[in-house]
């Protein structure tokens, strides 16, 4: 998996020296649950994290800005289809820097990563009807709306929400270029 740089971004794989940079957003109550994850608690709960979904991982990155890591967005298997060629975008971002463009810079660096180097065939991504800031991002990298997919997951709180689902092609990416 390769590096990916962004004008004053870095995507990279995350290390576990990266650890307090990760616990630092992810302690926040408002960062994880608009993404359907509890805040953690301790520097100890986010190396667990760390090296069950990012240590390793294939198309997983952090985001990395003036030497510290401040985010991650990654590419991951989507529960909703059964298409090897098909993967499912995620992201999060300390709160400190939201509203500058970062996360729609990375996802759509993300999408050609993965329709021109992985040649996925679609990649999907959703949020919860009250995040509109995901909404906002989703919307900028051109992804289309396929609809909201009703009672869809449960979360850690165990409150069950909506999802909104949204899609690209190959071809609709291609035809942005
Ligand atoms: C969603 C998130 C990744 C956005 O990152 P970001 O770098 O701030 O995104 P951008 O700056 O690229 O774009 C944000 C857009 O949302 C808009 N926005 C943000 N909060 C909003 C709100 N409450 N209502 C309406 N629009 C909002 C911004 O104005 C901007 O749109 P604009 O460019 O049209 O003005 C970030 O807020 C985050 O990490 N949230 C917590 C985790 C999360 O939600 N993950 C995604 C789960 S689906």
């Amino acid at each position: 998996m390769k590096n990916i740089k962004i004008k004053n971004l870095l995507l990279r794989p995350l290390t576990m020296s990266d650890s307090n940079d990760v616990y630092a957003y992810s302690k926040s109550k408002n960062v994880g649950p608009r993404a359907g994850w509890k805040p953690h608690e301790s520097i100890e709960e986010t190396m667990e994290i760390m090296k069950a979904i990012f240590i390793d991982k294939e198309n997983i990155w952090g985001i990395e800005k003036d030497k510290k890591i401040i985010g991650s967005i990654g590419l991951i298997d989507d529960p909703h289809r059964q298409n090897d060629q098909a993967r499912m975008l995620g992201y999060a971002l300390s709160e400190d820097y939201w509203g500058q463009g970062i996360m729609t810079a990375a996802a759509r660096a993300v999408l050609a990563y993965g329709f021109d180097t992985l040649a996925l065939s679609l990649i999907s991504v959703v949020h919860y009807p009250s995040n509109r800031g995901s909404q906002r991002v989703i919307e900028k990298c051109g992804f289309l709306y396929e609809g909201t997919i009703r009672q869809a997951e449960k979360i850690y709180t165990g409150e069950i929400r909506d999802v909104k689902a949204y899609s690209m092609t190959r071809a609709e990416f291609m035809s942005k270029k």
